[in-house]
């Protein structure tokens, strides 16, 4: 029988209930799904790899077919190692879709046979992202239902 395994690729400084969404939706769409957390992102992340892999592996932890791993230098050469046949990604607006379908189609020359896959959030988290999760927490802003519980912890530690 035919498995398909997906790499979910991002930053996820930090992982916010949108991305866990679409971790549910993938999860029961795949039969695994990796969550690989980019190293070295030039976007001079708050968090650090070590906190941002213990904070998603928390927040996954009830799925089975769900599991986090690191990865530098090109998603597809990723993919390719992990014997992955699709890449998950989310499009929460339309303002998302033109870096989205530069990605896709840059890696799809890369590697033909990787497929990305796009799936929508809920409509509840369309405005929800990590950078603005962090400005509105450091700004003194309620964060409450746009990330896990424990994550406004870790912002909370990170501030003191
Ligand atoms: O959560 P983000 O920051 O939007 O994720 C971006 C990510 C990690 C998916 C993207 O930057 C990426 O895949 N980087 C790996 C390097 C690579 O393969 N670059 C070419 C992609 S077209």
């Amino acid at each position: 029988m035919n498995t398909v395994k997906a790499i979910y690729p991002g930053t996820f400084d930090p992982v916010t209930n949108g991305h866990l969404d679409l971790i549910a939706r993938g999860s029961r769409i795949f039969d695994h799904l990796v969550v690989a957390i980019l190293l070295n992102s030039s976007k001079n992340p708050l968090f650090t790899v070590d906190e941002r892999v213990q904070m998603l592996t928390e927040a996954t932890a009830s799925f089975g077919n769900v599991s986090i791993a690191t990865f530098q230098g090109l998603l597809v050469d990723f993919a390719r190692e992990q014997q992955a046949q699709a890449v998950l990604r989310g499009i929460r607006a339309i303002s998302d879709y033109e870096y989205e379908l530069q990605m896709a189609l840059m890696n799809r020359r890369l590697s033909p046979e990787l497929e990305t896959i796009f799936l929508m959030p809920d409509g509840k988290y369309s405005f929800v992202s990590s950078r603005l999760v962090k400005e509105v927490f450091e700004l003194g802003g309620s964060v409450e239902g746009l990330v896990p519980q424990f994550v406004i912890e870790r912002l909370r530690q990170h501030r003191t």
